[in-house]
């Protein structure tokens, strides 16, 4: 891979091989920036949520990521730019794609990160965010279905401002509903199925993490989940709840100006013994909970698109004891290519098995 430039990095190219790589260097000399830059390759977009012109490095103009996915006997070039004036523009084998997003059918990645960890147990809109990242990688119908929700929601948001003090016409609205809850019924129709599938995985790695103690769950819109892939709702079924949910809750929109219930708004939570575990998780817990939801990732991605995804585990190992950083490097053994970071050599066990990059 090679960035020339991209944040504090004017240029440098990087050869990760095979079986992966662990990135050694003080704090500061760039070793997120580089998961971001090939997270950028996977989604199109910041992992961690930044705008594009954030990662532009201070007084310049663009970035330009260029790397060689291996696929098979393949190698696929890809090249995300961002320009001031340009855009975002992606190439993929030499041809710009026609809308960046197309991108994220090609090269799927888990991303952790301990920074991570507070913001995704504390906000709601982050652990959706979450969840439709990897719903995306692992379905792009389900990145179009999102897009196609959220540019509906923005008319009918649009629609209930421009009403002020009229009162509502019951057809003219039902029309709205009607287009909103199909996307909108798609989206929890695939969140329920993917949050079934994802929760033995999840449960299994943090019985292991926490030494078998505690169990943690997953809540969506506040009830726990089906128990089987069988009872998850039909989206037919869910749609009609939808649209009633809307129908509902007209008056208050009206008042309100905005859409009040929907996926953009269901919650969805990790438990702890049946606790929220944003509130009551210490911080060691709460890690288990992140990396253990990242490992869940990783097997659905693995299914769903019959090839691993590219695990990247940023500084993992802080904050972890030595009971739990044995376990996880036990675990990532089992996974073909993986990208972790340390500020400082690292543990016998992982120095020997990667191939380690000093950023000097
Ligand atoms: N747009 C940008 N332009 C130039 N430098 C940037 C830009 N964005 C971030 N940086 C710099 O990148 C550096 C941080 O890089 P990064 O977060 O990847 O470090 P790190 O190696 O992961 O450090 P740590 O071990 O502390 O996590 C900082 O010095 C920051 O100022
Ligand atoms: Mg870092």
């Amino acid at each position: 891979m090679s960035l020339r430039p991209f944040r504090n990095f004017a240029h440098i190219d990087l050869e990760f091989a095979l079986g992966g790589a662990i990135i050694v260097g003080a704090n500061g000399r760039g070793k997120s920036n580089i998961l971001e830059a090939i997270c950028y390759q996977s989604i199109g977009k910041s992992i961690r949520g930044s705008r594009d012109h954030e990662a532009i490095p201070h007084g310049g103009a663009h970035f330009d990521i260029r790397g060689n996915w291996q696929e098979g006997d393949r190698e696929r070039p890809c090249r995300v730019f961002y320009g001031t004036t340009e855009g975002k523009k992606v190439f993929l084998d030499e041809t710009a794609l026609t809308r960046v997003s197309d991108l994220v059918a090609h090269f799927q990645t888990v991303h952790f990160a301990p920074q991570d960890v507070a913001l995704v147990l504390q906000f709601s809109a982050q652990r959706r965010r979450l969840l439709d990242i990897v719903l995306s990688q692992a379905d792009t119908d389900y990145l179009k279905a999102l897009q196609t929700y959220q540019r509906l929601l923005t008319q009918r948001n649009h629609y209930l401002r421009s009403l002020g003090h009229r009162s509502i016409d019951t057809t003219e609205a039902e029309v709205w509903d009607a287009q909103l809850a199909r996307p909108g019924s798609y989206l929890r129709h695939q969140r329920l199925s993917g949050l079934v599938e994802m929760l033995p995985d999840f449960q299994r790695h943090y019985k292991m993490f926490s030494t078998g103690e505690e169990a943690a769950s997953l809540l969506y819109a506040d009830a726990p989940l089906p128990p089987s892939s069988e009872q998850v709702p039909s989206q037919e079924q869910l749609e009609q709840e939808f649209r009633q949910q809307l129908s509902d809750a007209h008056e208050k929109e009206r008042h309100a100006g905005h859409t009040l219930s929907g996926p953009h708004r269901d919650s969805f939570v990790f438990t702890i013994d049946d606790a929220a575990a944003d509130t009551y998780g210490s911080q060691g817990q709460q890690k288990s909970v992140l990396l253990s939801w990242k490992m869940a990732e990783l097997q659905l991605l693995e299914r769903r698109r019959n090839r691993q995804p590219l695990l990247l585990l940023d500084d993992v190992f802080s904050e972890l004891d030595p009971v739990r950083s044995a376990h996880l490097i036990d675990m990532i053994a089992d996974f073909d290519q993986v990208i972790l970071t340390a500020p400082r050599q690292p543990q016998e066990a992982l120095g020997d098995r990667y191939a380690r990059i000093d950023l000097e």
